[in-house]
């Protein structure tokens, strides 16, 4: 009885020959894979050449090279393409080099600085290719197409020009295993389609953007991802359905040039809130600032982070208490993980009993995500002063400066960072 599907047809000389990975239930540790996944490698024969694209990670190497092996000889596979290097899709490299020495090796010229670490290697010979580079494998032509940080900076797309075939690499994919393997028999995998997006694509959506200017154009057939089902079925959709994700929402809301403030505040005893209503009271002062105002408190479930994605700054309010900021603070600020917030201004600001480390812990963490920290943050024993309130509204009208380009951009030196510091304790 046959337990495992046979090296499967795309095209006349194109095969799958991946491997399925059915029991995975965690991937990269961090995603939930429901079914599993697949690692998925192509063959493209030509006349005067066999090409395989994409290998598999190194725990399936045995069942991957069993499928090569029915459909071409290692002495005749003269191109190895790798459109990305994770170890998911390169972790049987070095054997496949090995058993098939005269291969030529098409990588993108950030692969090239992962390579050796990631094969622990550096007897490999390989080609850098980049958009408009091409291979002729006699009949068959395969032409590179630089889509860089889909999912790491490495990556690119390949495409069977003929056969009008996108080997995609990790774009379009999904973690979801199904020995049916196109889209138009497999089971209903959008769910899968749509978490890979959000936990792989997002937080590069405008790489995303990007890459589908280059690729949308191509007149295609079939979308050959790295892992879950082959898209042959309407192919076009899944291009769609990544613009829809990754396209800006908020510039229909507010208006192409207004910029986005949110004030995040949890607060014991109504005093972080009172600043927070200050910070944006400062910031609404300045013309251009859409202001928009939020507890933490029973936050949990709410969409912040679609919000936070899309604003242009952030100012975070939170007491202090056992030297911390409070959990739901810390709550925000690790759910950014899956969002591209770097250079989104950040502040903080909040009350506190007698020692009021929250406010430097917040800032560190916003410089730690690469958010820009232009304003020092303000403190406030207990209940804020109306000096401490003013304090709060320039900070909230300077961010605002900040967003609009009325205040100059400066980069706060340690020292009088330690000034203002001791001005303030
Ligand atoms: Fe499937 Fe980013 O590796």
């Amino acid at each position: 009885m046959k337990t495992m599907p046979d090296a499967t047809e795309i095209a006349p000389g194109i095969h799958w020959v991946g491997a399925l990975d059915p029991a995975l239930r965690e991937f990269d540790i961090i995603l939930r894979t429901a079914n599993g996944t697949t690692y998925n490698s192509y063959c493209v024969r030509g006349e005067h050449g066999v090409a395989v694209i994409d290998t598999v990670k190194a725990s399936h190497a045995d069942e991957f090279f069993a499928r090569l092996e029915q459909v071409a000889r290692y002495d005749e596979i003269t191109t190895i393409v790798l459109n990305h290097l994770e170890p998911d899709h390169s972790g049987a490299l070095p054997e496949l080099m090995r058993r098939a020495p005269q291969a030529k090796l098409y990588i993108s010229a950030k692969a090239q600085l992962m390579l050796k670490a990631l094969v622990q290697t550096d007897t490999l010979a390989f080609e850098v290719v980049q958009t408009g580079d091409a291979v002729d494998l006699g009949g068959r032509t395969l032409r590179f197409y630089s889509t860089p940080f889909l999912h790491w900076p490495d990556t690119q797309c390949t495409l069977a020009a003929e056969d009008g075939i996108l080997f995609s690499g990790d774009a379009f994919g999904c973690h979801f295993c199904d020995a049916r393997l196109f889209n138009d028999r497999v089971g209903d995998f959008r769910f899968s389609f749509e978490y890979y997006y959000q936990h792989i694509m997002r937080p590069f959506r405008e790489h995303v953007l990007e890459a589908l200017d280059l690729l949308a154009p191509l007149p295609l057939r079939v979308i050959a991802p790295a892992h879950g089902p082959v898209l042959r079925d309407a192919p076009q959709s899944y291009m769609q359905r990544y613009r829809q994700l990754a396209a800006p929402l908020l510039p229909n809301e507010i208006g192409a040039g207004t910029r986005s403030l949110l004030v995040f505040y949890i607060s014991s005893y109504g005093n972080t809130a009172r600043m927070a209503q200050a910070v944006a009271e400062g910031a609404e002062s300045e013309a251009g600032v859409r202001v928009s105002l939020y507890d933490l408190q029973s936050s949990a479930g709410l969409p912040f982070v679609d919000l936070i994605e899309e604003a242009d700054a952030l100012a975070i309010g939170s007491p202090t208490i056992n030297g911390d900021a409070v959990k739901p603070v810390w709550d925000l600020l690790s759910s950014l993980a899956v969002i591209k917030v770097c250079d989104k201004l950040g502040a903080a600001f909040g009350s506190y009993g007698w020692s009021g480390e929250a406010i430097n812990m917040i800032e560190d963490r916003l410089r730690g995500l690469k958010l820009r920290v232009p304003i020092k943050g303000v403190r406030a024993r207990l209940i804020p002063t109306e000096e401490e309130l003013a304090r709060c509204r320039d900070l909230g009208k300077q961010l605002a400066q900040h967003l609009t380009g009325n205040l100059e951009r400066r980069v706060i030196s340690m020292s009088e960072l330690l000034a203002q510091e001791s001005s303030h304790a």
